[in-house]
């Protein structure tokens, strides 16, 4: 009985929110028709498709069916696929000031409502210059001897232990890679004070948006303000040194806009978070997937690349120098073909601001737009053999706007130089150090949110003179 109850109060609430939606859906007034494909009944038929299956599969099947532009609902929302690198161009960077970045709310208010990537027009454009600014190459080539300090250290962590969870250590590694090149030298004590509630807001952030006492999220809101009082602390205290240094933190200190405006407070705290967030999980995925395709694939650690660098270095008794990270062709092209198999980033969300038109097609104002970067990375017009495991692809570089793995435009990803060189110095360290094997099954995929190996590639690594 309770059963049948709830089902039809499903079944009228669907009902209910289908109609509200239609007439918040304008018609389309001009003679451009709206995208081929099935809207589905909101927040149920294409929403329990896509959440039952790959996302990816969802995706791929519709494109076959309806071509490189389709639409469909996620979550209540009327959206538009895309799915060719032209498309993708139009909406993120020749007709970007369309589309507005979108998040949900709850989201919004977890990182801070400052956070460069909700924004566009000026405020993002000054915000986007220092975090670039503090991501360039002439920033981050002096942070080369730290991050190897902190790689050396992770690795000889997971020697000392039976099993670890790959994906786990790498977002250790990618946090503390994110809190240097944000503070450079912080303090031990504000460090784990950090460490600590970031982690209690992480956990929030894909739990249900329910504020009630007890639930993660509701922790997660409480830890998000313990982390204004510790940047607080950290603020004061470098103001009172008036240091002036290159990193993240002192580039938004020093920042002033045209009237001479230092941003706020808050705005900066948004921005820390903002970018520690953007920088760890994305990262962690990616290095978790790299251990996995070198395991699959042993002769990739065969290459020479790596030895020959351990040798010049005095068997590794030399610190690695920024000119051998500029210099690591073949490890630079798994990373790339890594970024390509993998696509952590499968797709992104533009939301249009006025109703576009889009060859012949009709993009209404109001509706969500999704560059699918994973089929476009995973299309055999671009990529031959697309599902093959093949570095050798890049030594041709591939089509414009074919490879997107930071994205592009606008908000294309600014610390993609980081990433890359922190993935670079952690792998010759691992491959020229230590051996590893994979614990257990290895196939499976799991989205925490972004997807990595099935509980996070379980691995026991161990020092080669161990
Ligand atoms: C392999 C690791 C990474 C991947 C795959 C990645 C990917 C991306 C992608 C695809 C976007 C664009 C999203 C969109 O257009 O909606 C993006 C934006 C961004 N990324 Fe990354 N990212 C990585 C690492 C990092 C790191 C290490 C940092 C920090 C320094 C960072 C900071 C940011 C920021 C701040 C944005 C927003 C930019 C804006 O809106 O203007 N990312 N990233
Ligand atoms: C979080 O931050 C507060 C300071 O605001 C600190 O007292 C606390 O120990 C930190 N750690 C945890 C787990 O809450
Ligand atoms: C910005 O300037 C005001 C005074 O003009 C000052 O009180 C405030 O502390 C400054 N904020 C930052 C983040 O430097």
């Amino acid at each position: 009985m309770g059963g049948i109850l709830v089902y039809v109060l499903l079944f009228l609430t669907t009902l209910l929110s289908y109609l509200f939606l239609r007439k918040h859906i304008r018609e389309p007034q001009k003679r451009a028709k709206l995208p081929p494909g099935s809207m589905g009944w909101p927040y149920m038929g294409q929403t329990l498709q896509l959440y039952s299956q790959d996302p990816n599969v969802f995706f791929s099947t519709k494109q076959k069916r309806y071509g490189e532009i389709f639409k469909t609902h996620i979550l209540g929302c009327p959206c538009v696929m895309l799915g060719s690198p032209e498309a993708a161009r139009f909406v993120l960077v020749t007709q970007a000031h369309l589309f507005k970045p979108t998040y949900p709310k709850s989201k919004e208010k977890m990182i801070g409502p400052s956070a460069l990537f909700f924004h566009q027009g000026d405020y993002h454009t000054r915000l986007r210059k220092l975090v670039q600014g503090s991501c360039s190459p002439t920033a981050i080539r002096n942070l080369v001897p730290d991050i190897e300090a902190i790689a050396v250290s992770a690795l000889e962590s997971w020697a000392g232990q039976h099993v670890v969870n790959t994906f786990h250590e790498m977002k250790k590694f990618s946090f503390d890679v994110g809190i240097l090149s944000i503070f450079g030298h912080l303090d031990t004590y504000y460090r784990e004070e950090l460490k600590k509630n970031y982690s209690i807001v992480d956990k929030g952030y894909n739990s249900f948006p329910a504020n009630l006492p007890g639930t993660a999220y509701h922790n997660a809101v409480l830890a998000r303000k313990r982390l204004n009082d510790i940047l607080s602390g950290i603020i004061c205290e470098r103001k009172e040194k008036r240091l002036l240094e290159k990193d993240l933190l002192g580039c938004l200190l020093n920042s002033k806009d045209e009237k001479g405006q230092n941003l706020t407070d808050d705005q900066i705290a948004d921005n820390i978070i903002g970018v520690l967030f953007a920088a760890q999980d994305t990262t962690a995925s990616v290095l978790t997937w790299i251990l996995k395709y070198l395991h699959d694939d042993q002769e990739l650690l065969e290459s020479a690349e790596q030895k020959a660098i351990y040798e010049t270095n005095n068997i590794g008794n030399q610190p690695l120098t920024w000119a051998q990270t500029r210099n690591m062709p073949f490890t630079y092209r798994v990373i790339l073909e890594s970024l390509r198999m993998a696509s952590i980033i499968s797709f992104t969300f533009r939301e249009a601001v006025t109703d576009v038109e889009y060859k012949g097609y009709l993009i209404p104002k109001g509706w969500k737009v999704l560059p699918l970067f994973r089929n476009i990375h995973h299309n055999p017009d671009f990529f031959t053999d697309p599902q093959d495991f093949d570095p050798s692809r890049f030594e041709v570089s591939p089509k414009p706007n074919t490879f997107m793995p930071f994205g592009n435009g606008v908000h294309a990803c600014p610390g993609n130089e980081l990433a890359k060189l922190e993935i670079l110095i952690l792998i010759h360290h691992l491959v020229t150090k230590f051996k590893w094997e994979v614990v257990g099954s290895q196939s499976g995929i799991q989205y925490s949110p972004f997807p990595v190996p099935q509980h996070g590639l379980p691995a026991s690594i161990e020092g080669y003179d161990a």
